[in-house]
């Protein structure tokens, strides 16, 4: 379909009384439980480092209200740190704790004055941040093997027997500084919660064969530490509030690495995470037209909502141009993506038939905040494309 082809197409059945943009599937609502989401539209967590000693500049609150006010139905922020000493991926990252909560409300409250919904992605990078290389952090992971950064602009494998595996205390710990995170969120006024278990996270250094090599409980069964992480922050915030997972096949150093190559292998992880409380699963596909499994072109996305019954959101790639560089990619922060419309139409196609229910948009609404209000309009050639420039600020 060429991008020719816009949301007309969605026009409504019975005819002239709906609007283009209520008739698109991309503008539909949706809901998480009590949280009523306007339409499919998520702005994908992106940590833009801008928190010198995780002190969340004040940039933040205009930042995520200019994409509420430009349609985005639900922002997620990017990667904040949880209160425990080794969880920061570096010293710009924001933190979720102590000061920094202040700063965390007048965002939320600038996402709320414009009629926004917003939760924080809770981190612990766990052996993946700058701990191992940056003393005074502790660098700390299931075991003592972290692969090297290739984003870091170190030398991607092999991999390293460096840092601290964690001691039932350590997991204890972390636990708890999740569950803090978590009732924080909610006493703040966040609509909800994400927690980071994608990318090569410590939650994913767990979740992932080749980083979790323990013989105890914690390596026999790989997803326990997350399902207790969602546990125990289902425990704090009671049991309608929104908890969303964030979770990928790949890693930021190994872009071919899998958790699960079955879809029973990919079963027997989430189900735990469904069981101990997670409302929606945040697949990270980096290409959200790969097929995960052979003998169906479903995504990671259609997988996990049809093996764990839970909504997803499936993000990737969309509304950039099929020649942008992959997310993951060498030099993908610093390299121009095109903005394009013309792979809506299958998107909105997938989420006709079911295969996910909401879409993360990463560059394109960094590129142009009214990304959702100009797509509901058709106002597609003003689309603004992601220039690396827009990261020199909070813009
Ligand atoms: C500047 C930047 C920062 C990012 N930070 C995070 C993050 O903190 N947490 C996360 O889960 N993903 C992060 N991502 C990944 C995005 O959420 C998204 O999955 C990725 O950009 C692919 O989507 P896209 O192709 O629409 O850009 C980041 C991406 C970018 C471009």
């Amino acid at each position: 379909m060429g991008p020719g082809i816009d949301a007309m197409r969605w026009k409504s059945p019975v005819g002239g009384r709906m609007t283009r943009a209520m008739a698109d599937p991309l503008f539909s609502p949706f809901s998480i439980g009590l949280l009523h989401l306007p339409n499919r539209i998520v702005m994908a967590p992106m940590g833009q480092g801008k928190a010198p000693g995780g002190m969340p500049d004040p940039g933040y609150a205009g930042y995520f209200a200019r994409r509420a006010e430009g349609g985005a139905g639900l922002i997620v922020s990017g990667a904040t740190s949880i209160d425990h000493p080794a969880a920061a991926f570096d010293e710009n990252e924001p933190h979720f704790h102590g000061d920094a909560l202040e700063e965390w409300r007048r965002a939320v409250e600038a996402v709320h004055a414009a009629g926004g919904r917003i939760m924080p992605q809770l981190a612990h990078a766990g052996l993946q941040g700058l701990a191992p290389v940056a003393p005074p952090w502790p660098g700390i992971g299931p075991s003592a093997v972290w692969m090297p950064a290739a984003q870091l602009g170190l030398e991607a494998g092999p991999e390293r027997i460096e840092g601290e595996p964690m001691t039932l205390a350590d997991i204890e710990a972390v636990v708890a500084a999740f569950a803090r995170a978590a009732a924080d969120a909610k006493r703040i006024g966040f609509d909800g919660i994400e927690i980071h278990g994608a990318h090569g996270f410590l939650i994913d250094q767990f979740l992932w064969a080749r980083t979790n090599r323990r013989k105890d409980d914690y390596g026999r069964d790989r997803a326990r530490f997350a399902a207790e992480v969602v546990a125990a922050c289902r425990a704090a915030v009671g049991p309608i509030y929104p908890i969303s997972f964030r979770f990928s096949q790949f890693k930021m150093t190994d872009y071919a690495a899998r958790l699960a190559d079955s879809p029973q292998a990919l079963e027997e992880l989430i189900a735990p995470l469904i069981e101990a409380g997670v409302d929606l699963f945040d697949c990270s596909l980096r290409r959200f037209w790969r097929p995960e499994f052979e003998g169906s072109t479903m995504n990671l996305a259609g997988w996990v909502k049809k093996l764990g019954g839970r909504p997803t959101i499936a993000g990737g790639g969309i509304g950039l141009a099929k020649t942008a560089k992959e997310y993951g990619q060498d030099g993908v922060y610093a390299t121009v993506a095109e903005a394009s419309i013309a792979h809506l139409d299958e998107v909105r196609d997938r989420i006709v038939k079911g295969e996910f229910d909401l879409i993360a948009l990463g560059r394109s609404i960094l590129g142009d905040p009214a990304w959702a209000a100009k797509v509901a309009a058709g106002a597609h050639e003003t689309l603004q494309p992601y220039r690396p420039e827009v990261l020199m600020g909070l813009n």
